[in-house]
This record gives structure tokens, sequence and C-alpha cells, in this order.
């Protein structure tokens, strides 16, 4: 089938926080990518997106902070907005589903649906909170889970094991809102019997869409194997869009009914603003010549690939996706990205961090993409990447033509000579760059493009550095007017290559280079300057970035880890009961601390001299680590054990053992009594 035109959507992220890596990498970046591909090759092209503003978290969120739900979308639209902006994410629109468009066309798609018969209702037990006089969304129910016996465990999900839960599996049910305990009351909801559907679905995706990502494609396989069942459309929760019909009050659209509902809305939205530039929205979403892509991660697949389309379907003028290129999971530094463990490399604080170094993430971010497997994000690799790709090969090439160029030509594109054969291998060498872009590009490869645009760039570093034309122009202008020439044409085609995915430095080049003609088209040939143009001034295309830079960036997420240790400590269990005469052997004294040092090859033990009343003793301890200056233990009472039999630790006799308690973080906390007492008191 052939297209007209393409409508590229990426997943509408929660306002309820900001964006991190995770997001980009995933869903943003990659989208981008692919848009300004389409763009470069003039092709008709509309990228939407938008804040999803309505579900239980935001108003989870609202209520911990004492503001209204609308408080928050308003804080997180903004900064999310902006932050987009901030790395050239080049949405045509990016809009929100509390506007009022949205709640109009989500509002009218529901009815449409219901007076169609599409839904079913149910009536069916859930919780409800007597106190707050209100039924408790999944999220609002928290109790111990039955799996891992983990506290804290919400309605839908444990987070500590992962399992999926429902309400009813809680042991110990708690409302959130209320600390009370809840209880079963009726309420109806309407349905989407996703089972009626599952017919076309098989037969669309399974046979139809072989071509989707194995990722994909082997998710909706799974579900569709295990059966489709009805799923509710509808909650009960005071945040979102009204159900709007009767015997409906206070019950709202289920998020993931109007979220993807968003992306016909923000269409809707531009295209009324600006008939003249994007046309009829419906040309967007019900002409079979419009090419539909989504853009998502992993976890949203099923809403994708199967709830909305069958959304789509039961109301019947729409199309349906042709393409939801979804991503695995980015992890960082070793960990899951968590926002409420705050585990996560934002994208406001990276902006202010690292400010003109967009790029530098974004090649990261797609070099380590997690296309088909989770990936992990580390500052070292980051580091790496930069100072060893971008620098050394893309930035070294690019700097080294102009500032050649500069010395011996006044900035003035030389003339082209006689090939060499070495010259015509390497343009050999770049002549299908166009072609092996375009077939990764259009197969959604990114990382694998990404490479083949870094390729172009060692191309010609090499090129550069094999001619020597520094050498040459003492003795061979015309041969260096030729290098130099080809290094300039090659540098061209690399900020077209790169526009995609490095757009800032494209730019930066472009204006460098005085570059007139930019696009796709122009990929692969030589003649994208012509001699005797003057270029722009030369600018260092990226910086190195140093190790004391990428040490405070893993400071940062030390000092989280340490954080969220702290918060999340829960004592030992009790060991198994024990007797008073048994613990009555232990012979525990106090004695005071004559000197205290480190003992040498031993980064953990400490020495110590006590006064034990008795005559003195030794006693090595393993608390170096807490204690990193001994000398300020002198004078110190402790506890310790003093019939245990003496043992030799790194050469030193031990005689006893020194009582501590352990913190949150680990650290060995000394145990003292609580006034002086006379050395070699007994402890019982
Ligand atoms: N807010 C969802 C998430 O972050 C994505 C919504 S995508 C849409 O997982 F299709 F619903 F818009
Ligand atoms: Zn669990």
């Amino acid at each position: 089938m052939s297209f007209k035109r393409t409508l590229v959507t990426s997943a509408l992220p929660y306002a309820n926080g900001p964006v991190h890596i995770g997001h980009l990498a995933g869903v943003y970046v990659p989208a981008d990518i692919y848009v300004r591909y389409l763009r470069l090759k003039g092709e008709e092209v509309l990228f939407v997106g938008g804040s999803d503003e309505h579900g239980v978290p935001i108003t989870i969120r609202a209520k911990k902070e004492g503001i209204t739900s609308q408080d928050v979308v308003d804080r997180y639209h903004s900064l999310i907005k902006k932050s987009f902006e901030g790395f050239g994410i080049s949405f045509d629109v990016y809009s929100r589903t509390t506007s009022k468009t949205h709640h109009q066309l989500a509002s009218d798609f529901f009815r449409k649906l219901y007076e169609k018969g599409e839904f079913i209702e149910k009536t069916s037990e859930q919780y409800y909170d007597e106190e707050a006089r209100q039924f408790l969304a999944d999220r609002y129910i928290t109790g111990e889970c039955p799996h891992c016996h983990a506290d804290g465990a919400y309605g839908d999900q444990c987070e500590k094991c992962g399992t999926s839960l429902s309400p009813l599996d809680l042991i110990n049910p708690k409302s959130a809102i209320s600390g009370s305990k809840p209880v079963l009351r009726e309420t109806k909801h309407w349905y989407l019997p996703l089972d009626k559907h599952e017919g076309w679905l098989r037969e669309w995706i399974l046979e139809n869409h072989k071509e989707w990502r194995s990722n994909v494609y082997g998710q909706c396989k799974s579900w569709l194997d295990l059966g489709l069942q009805p799923r509710a459309v509808s909650r009960d929760l005071d945040w979102g869009i009204p159900v709007p019909v009767e015997g409906a009050e206070g019950k709202v659209l289920y998020v993931w009914f109007d979220a993807p509902i968003g992306y016909i809305s923000n269409t809707k939205e531009l295209c009324d603003a600006q008939p003249e530039k994007f046309g009829n929205w419906e040309t967007w979403w019900k002409d079979d010549e419009t090419r539909l892509i989504h853009f998502i991660g992993k976890d949203n697949i099923v809403f994708h690939c199967i709830v909305f389309p069958s959304m789509l379907k039961a109301d019947g003028s729409y199309i349906l996706p042709d393409n939801v290129p979804s991503n695995e999971f980015l992890n960082l530094e070793g960990d899951k990205i968590s926002t409420s463990r705050n585990w996560a490399v934002w994208l406001n604080e990276y902006l202010v961090d690292f400010p003109e170094k967009q790029d530098t993430l974004r090649y990261v971010l797609t070099a380590n993409a997690p296309e088909t497997k989770d990936n992990d994000f580390t500052w070292r690799d980051f580091q790496a990447r930069n100072n060893s790709e971008l620098v050394a090969i893309y930035g070294n090439f690019i700097n080294r033509a102009l500032v050649l160029t500069q010395k011996y030509f006044e900035g003035v594109v030389p003339e082209l000579g006689e090939l060499t054969d070495y010259d015509k291998e390497t343009l050999a060498e770049f002549a299908d760059v166009k072609t092996r872009l375009e077939q990764l590009l259009d197969n959604f490869k990114f990382r694998d493009a990404q490479k083949e645009a870094m390729n172009l760039a060692r191309i010609g570093n090499k090129y550069l550095a094999d001619t020597e034309p520094w050498k040459l122009a003492k003795t061979d202008m015309a041969r260096t007017a030729t290098i130099l020439h080809i290094g300039l044409q090659i540098a061209a085609n690399l900020a077209i290559a790169f526009e995609p995915f490095l757009p800032f430095s494209s730019q930066k080049l472009r204006t460098m280079l005085n570059l007139k003609s930019f696009n796709w088209a122009n990929l692969g040939q030589i003649d994208l300057l012509t001699a005797g143009e003057k270029l722009g001034t030369p600018e260092l295309l990226f910086e190195k970035i140093e190790d004391a830079i990428i040490e405070a960036q893993l400071q940062k997420l030390a000092d989280t880890k340490k954080a969220n240790e702290v918060a999340e400590y829960k004592p030992a269990a009790i060991k198994e009961n024990t007797t008073i005469d048994e613990f009555d052997k232990n012979d525990i004294r106090v004695g005071t601390v004559l000197e205290c040092s480190r003992v040498p090859k031993a980064d953990k033990l400490l020495q110590f001299k006590i006064d034990d009343g008795m005559g003195g003793r030794t006693i090595v301890s393993g608390i170096a680590q807490s204690y990193p200056e001994p000398e300020k233990l002198v004078g110190m009472q402790v506890c310790f054990i003093a019939n245990f039999p003496p043992r030799k630790l790194k050469g030193v006799e031990s005689q006893g053992m020194i009582l501590s308690a352990v913190d949150a973080d680990g650290k060995l906390v000394l145990i003292q009594p609580s006034r002086t007492v006379k050395n070699g008191s007994q402890v019982g």
C-alpha cells in the first residue's frame, strides 16, 4: 500500500513528575529522529505529543502535597514541555488531556460507542472507604502482598516483588485515604468487550503485521493466546472526564480510555487553529492514505496494539496504526529507573548541568537505545562516547577540515582537482550511505542508523589523517585544495546525515559551512559546496567532558542511594528464642579506650587498647570504615565481650569483641553506658 502522509504519535507522559532519560531513550528521541528524517525527505508528516493529565497517581500526589490535581498537572505539564523543547523534540503540537477540546472529543467518543452498543454494563463489588465516602481505585488500597508478604503493596501491583495484583488479593487491605479498613460495595461500570474483538485483532496483528518488532509482536501474541477479557473503561473517581451518560454520577472515563484519544484531540486542536498549514484533522485520522505510527515504551504495548485499536474499530471511522515501534527499558547504573525513589537523570536537571550538550545525551541514548532488550545508562559510558566518539572522531574531523581551509584558503572552498585512486575509494565508501541509512531508518533501527552516520565521520577523519594535507600544504597546494574540497563535502554530508540524530550540532555545522542546500536527497553527493564559496567561522562542534563533571553526577546518585536506604530501612527479623542462661554465658564488660589506631594493611580493622579495670587488654574490631578518625575515640567508654578466646587478626591478638549497633546506612555505632561507670563493670 502506498501512503501520502505519516502521523507520528509519542506516548503522552503522565504529568505527575518530571521526565527522565528513560522517557527520552524509550520514546521521544526515536520518534523525533524518525520525524526529522521524514521532514528532511520532504514528506508530509505530523508529530503529535502532549501530557496525560488524568489518572489516580496524580490525585494521590495532589493529596500528599495538599494541592489540587489541577495544580499538579499545571506544574508538570509546563516542566515536561520545556524539557522536550530543550532537547529539540520537534512536536507539531504538545497539548494536554485537560484541554477543552480533549474533554469534548473524548466524551463524544465514549457516547458514540455507548449509543452503538459497543460497551457492556456490569455491576461488581469493589472496595469502598466509609470514612472518606468514596470507592477506592486500585492504587488507593494498600496491604500485605500475598506473594512476598511485603507491607504496602498496592491494589494493582506489589512494587517489592513486581507481581500484578487485584485489590481483593491484598491481605489486611487499608484505604490510602483514611487508613480505615475498606468494605465491599456494589458499583456499576462500562466495559469494552475485548473478547468480541479478538478475531479481527488476531488476523490484523498476527497475520498482517508480522513485520512489527519481535518484542511487540510477541507481547501481542501472548495476550491474544491467553484470551481477551472485557475491560472496564470507567472508574469511581472525581478527577477525569465524567462518563457522559445518565446514572454515571461520580464516575469518570478510565485514564487509559481517554489518554490515547488525546492523540486525536491534540491533532484536532492544532488543525483547527491552523487549517491552512495542517489541513483537516480528520484527514490525519480517517484517510486510508495516512500512515499512523505510535512510539511507546514496552509497558504501553497492550494499550496501543489491542485496547486503542479496538476502540478505533468500535467507532468504525478511524484508521489503525501501521506500526508501533516500542522500546524496552533503560536502566540507570544497573538499577531500574524509578520516579518514586528518585533514581533517574531528570531532563530538567540535565539541561541545567549540561547546557548546550543536548546532542551528547541524544547521541548516547541512541547509541545505547533499548531497542531489542533492556539497556543500561552509565555516566562513564556517557563520558567515553562523548570524548572518544563525538569529540575525537566527528568533532575532530570537522575541526580539521574547517581550520585547515581557514588557514590555507582564507575560509573559501578550494577547487577540486584530479582525483587519486585513494580519493575515489573514499568517495565510493560513502556513496551508499544514503541507501543504508534509509533502510535502517525506515525499519526503526535508529541505533544502527546512527552508527552508519558515525561511520561517515570515521571515513572523513581517516581520509584527512591518511592524506595529511597539513604536510602537503608546504609542497603541493593543488593537492591540498583537492583534499580539503573532498573533506568539506563529507562535512556537508555529515550535517545532513546527523540532522535527525543531533539537530543542534547539525545546525551549528550548517552555519559553519554556510550550507544552503539541506535536504535528504542531497545525501551522498559531493557537490553540496561549490568552490569559491565562503565558509562561516569554525567553532568546536563538541567539547570534552572532564572526569570531575562525571564524578559529580555519580556522587549525586550515590547520595540518592543512601537516602533511599535510610528511608526504606526495615529492622532485621528477630532471631529465634534464647534463654537467660544462654545469654549469661557472655561476660560483657565496660572499659575505657586508652589508644586506638588503624591496623596496618587492613582497611576495616581498628586496634583498641582498653582499660578494663583488670590490667588492660587489646581488642581488634572491624569498624574502621565507620570511624575514619580513630584517635577521636580515646577516652570513650565502650562495652565488650570479655570471655571470647583470644584470636589473631592480621597479626594482632584480639582479646574480646566490642559491641556496636548497625545503622540503616550500614554504619557501625559503638554502644556506650549512658553515664560513666567503673571500668570492668559487668553488663547484663
Ligand atoms: N501516560 C502513559 C504512560 O506514561 C502513556 C499514555 S499513552 C496514551 O505510561 F496513549 F495513552 F496517550
Ligand atoms: Zn510482593
